[in-house]
């Protein structure tokens, strides 16, 4: 059964849930605010840099079943379910901030007004437990004068793609979560997704929405224990590389269900509130890596946190680019990814907030900004092994940041190193 499904936000999330349904052969009317977005779309061009994406679009554009436009009363009236990806970033106080999401839950709401069919509102932006009951169902139902749950129905079906693998992850995904106030309103959800591998959960919303929250979590306590146990190692003189592979091969004990029931404490040190200084503290194994050099000028390759995509927002290596431009080090940047032309909306507000010269320090040209440097870090995994080895010479010094296969890294006579293996 082909599906009328409006896709609200056509950003990460957004842009790869619009092309994977229309691959899916359902009729997908994308909506967003920027402009510029929906007339790449309309013109078969993928809105976002990741693997995949400008085939899907293209494909999809020429089957005719994949639009755009800015206007959400018609995406509303002319589909049956309404996806809402739009951002949640992080405002300085640590909260969400909601407020993209109470526009489009009000636009949608105004539109049911006159929408004599059902409707299926499904949230898929990261929020706060209790977040779609306390605050977008309500907003709808304000400006609907409907009720939810009889007149139109809500939703929440979280989103598990990481950057660089969108498109397969959102094809594979490890599990469909699908919230909802009764199962008998997961009807088209249920068909949508029939196909999809894994296992689907049917469960209510506040579950839903946490299961999301806690493994955005989780995969931050994983990154961060990963780094502090490499760090241990290193210092210790012990290989990090055999510890976790023979730690990770534990399925029983370590990559498993124990330990993870919400229990009573294990004394002590607080997890979560260890989390984000621990990860503070990574960036600034990195800085300290580099004043060991006693070098002063640097090459940055790979800006984004992800090899393939041009996300920077929250990107360490923005971050420790900003902390070496204010120890005094002479930076040049290099992303095969990222141009600042092509940056739009949050993302480029964010990495001109941060780095407001950051043009003057991105150049496409690997040769020159190597060249031009002492020590070349590598801040992602987009870098070329053959191109970089042509560029580097005795004299470099490159962190590695990311810790490349052996067969990935290049071939040069200067040293190489890493921050925690
Ligand atoms: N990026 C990821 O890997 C990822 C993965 C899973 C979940 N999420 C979550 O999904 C949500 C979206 O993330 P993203 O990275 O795709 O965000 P994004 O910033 O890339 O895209 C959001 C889009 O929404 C648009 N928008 C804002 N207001 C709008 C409005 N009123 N009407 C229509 N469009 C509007 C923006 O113009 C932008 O294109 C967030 O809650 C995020 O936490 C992100």
């Amino acid at each position: 059964m082909s599906l009328s499904i409006s896709v609200f936000g056509l950003g990460y999330v957004g842009s790869v849930s619009a092309a994977c349904f229309a691959s899916m052969g359902h009729r997908v009317i994308g909506v967003d605010v920027s402009r510029a977005k929906v007339d790449m779309i309309e013109s078969g061009r993928s809105p976002i840099i990741e693997a995949r994406m400008n085939e899907m679009v293209a494909e999809a554009n020429r089957a005719c079943h994949l639009h755009a436009t800015t206007d959400a009363r018609t995406a509303v009236l002319e589909s049956d379910v309404s996806f809402v990806c739009v951002g949640t970033p992080s405002l300085r106080n640590g909260k969400l901030d909601l407020s993209h999401i109470e526009k489009v839950a009000s636009e949608i709401g105004t539109a049911l007004k006159d929408k004599k069919s059902e409707h299926f509102f499904v949230l898929r932006s990261t929020v706060l437990p209790g977040t779609t009951e306390s605050c977008v169902l309500p907003i709808l139902e304000r400006t609907s004068g409907r009720r939810a749950g009889s007149d139109f129905f809500v939703c929440y079906n979280p989103e598990f793609m990481r950057e660089g693998s969108a498109v397969s992850d959102f094809l594979q995904p490890p599990y469909t979560i699908l919230g909802s106030r009764d199962s008998a309103h997961l009807a088209p959800l249920r068909e949508l997704y029939k196909s999809t591998p894994g296992e689907v959960f049917e469960t209510s919303i506040t579950v839903a929405e946490m299961v999301k929250y806690l493994s955005n979590a989780f995969h931050a306590v994983k990154v961060g224990f990963a780094n502090e146990v490499g760090t241990l190692c290193k210092q210790l003189g012990v290989d990090a590389q055999a510890v976790t592979q023979i730690f990770t091969s534990d399925t029983r004990l370590n990559i498993s269900p124990a330990y993870l029931s919400p229990g009573f404490a294990f004394g002590g040190s607080c997890l979560l509130e260890s989390l984000l200084p621990s990860n503070a503290e990574h960036v600034e194994r990195a800085v300290d890596a580099v004043m060991r050099t006693n070098k002063r000028k640097i090459a940055q390759l790979g800006l984004s946190f992800k090899a393939g995509t041009d996300d920077l927002r929250e990107s360490p290596q923005v971050q420790l680019i900003k902390r070496l431009l204010g120890e005094g080090y002479e930076v040049k940047v290099w992303d095969r990814d990222v141009s600042l032309g092509r940056l739009a909306g949050s993302n480029r507000q964010y990495i001109e907030e941060v780095i407001p010269h950051i043009g003057s320090l991105l150049s496409a040209d690997l040769e020159q900004v190597v060249t031009g440097s002492e020590v070349v870090i590598l801040g992602n995994k987009s870098v070329d092994k053959n191109e970089l080895s042509r560029y580097l010479r005795a004299h470099h010094i490159v962190i590695d940041l990311v810790n490349l296969d052996k067969a990935r890294r290049p071939q040069f006579a200067g040293a190489y190193e890493g921050i925690c293996w």
